[in-house]
């Protein structure tokens, strides 16, 4: 008997929801919210208002794609945290409504893991490439800066994480400081393309360990700025583009240099990346020059799986579910947490 699991994900600002039959990808619906685009940032209230409104249709769109009426579904995947907590409490109450009124089970994902494990999506005529077990997995979003040994679908050990901000999150602020709009990654990505990654120096971090800092490189941009711009008033004007390409080859050095470290540390070759930031051109360059050079089996993402997407929680759901790994009716949302 066919397993077909309904994926929710809305622990950010996204509102997602997606259908996964015996592995195979049905539907992924993702309903992005414009609203925060003027804050400069995402707005929790905001977030968990345009969540109430957007999750009916969503669900129902998710479904109507995928050919796929409720009564066929095994069970409800949902993610349970970590992420802003009012977002998350719209899609835990969804599911657990709706897994009630089917009388079918719920399945709690921790939305990190689903991250991973949206590399093992399939696509009905695709290639569906997956890596082998154990691999390592860069994990860089707005929120976590991570190098996780995955050595099965349900045993993944964080080796190493940022002390501090995320590679993101730092992104972001930078382009905040140049006055760009938000999200910054993808702005800062378009810009990085035309311009020289050489052109500037900014500070690297020096801790021990697999462990990433990137506050430090977020400061040394700010008093560079502020010193070039003391001199030439319109310098981002003028070195725009030369500005993103180094402040994007600084990060993707220092996010490349640890997965390095770590590969040569526990001997391993196949490496994948994962995360909103995973979607960077100069990220995805740097994989596949280290893939070269290195003879890594490397694994990026479609663009669809890298941001915030119900599809990864799906398939996350369909490993649990073979195993049985169910939730009660009683479990609550957790705005933080680490990988199980
Ligand atoms: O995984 P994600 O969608 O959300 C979470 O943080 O969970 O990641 C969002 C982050 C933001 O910091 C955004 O600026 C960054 O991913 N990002 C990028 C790109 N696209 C998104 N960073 C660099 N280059 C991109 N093309």
């Amino acid at each position: 008997m066919s397993i077909i699991i309904l994926g929710i994900e809305s622990s950010c600002d996204d509102t997602s929801a997606a259908v996964i039959k015996d592995g195979f990808l049905l539907s992924n619906v993702v309903d992005g919210q414009a609203v925060h685009e003027s804050y400069g940032g995402v707005v929790p209230e905001l977030a968990s208002r345009a969540h109430q409104q957007n999750i009916v249709p969503v669900v129902h769109e998710a479904l109507k794609r995928a050919g796929i009426s409720k009564d066929e579904l095994s069970a409800v995947a949902f993610t349970r945290g970590p992420g802003l907590m009012g977002s998350l409490l719209v899609g835990v109450s969804f599911a657990k409504g709706f897994s009630r009124s089917l009388g079918i089970p719920m399945i709690d994902v921790n939305h990190l893991t689903g991250h991973v494990l949206a590399h093992f999506i399939k696509v009905e005529n695709e290639e569906n490439i997956q890596p082998d077990f154990p691999f390592l997995c860069l994990l860089v979003s707005g929120g976590n800066s991570q190098i996780i040994l995955v050595r099965a679908y349900n045993d993944m050990e964080i080796l190493g994480q940022t002390i501090d901000d995320a590679a993101g999150e730092a992104i972001d602020k930078c382009s905040k400081v140049m006055g760009l709009g938000y999200p910054g990654g993808p702005i800062i990505d378009k810009l990085a393309r035309q311009g020289n990654p050489k052109a500037f120096c900014f500070s690297k971090p020096h801790i021990p360990g697999l462990d990433y800092s990137f506050s430090g490189l977020k400061t040394s941009f700010l008093y560079s700025l502020r010193d070039w711009i003391k001199e030439d008033p319109n310098f981002i004007e003028h070195h725009k583009t030369d500005l993103a390409a180094s402040l994007e080859a600084t990060i993707v050095d220092i996010l490349m240099d640890k997965l390095r470290k770590a590969a040569r540390q526990y001997n391993i070759k196949e490496v994948a990346v994962a995360g909103g930031v995973s979607a960077n051109n100069g990220l995805r360059n740097a994989f596949r020059e280290h893939a070269e050079k290195y003879g890594w089996k490397i694994f990026i993402p479609k663009f669809s799986y890298t941001t915030d997407n119900a599809a990864m929680i799906a398939i996350t759901g369909y490993f649990k579910y073979q195993d049985k790994d169910f939730c009660p009716m009683e479990a609550p949302a957790y705005s933080r947490v680490t990988l199980k």
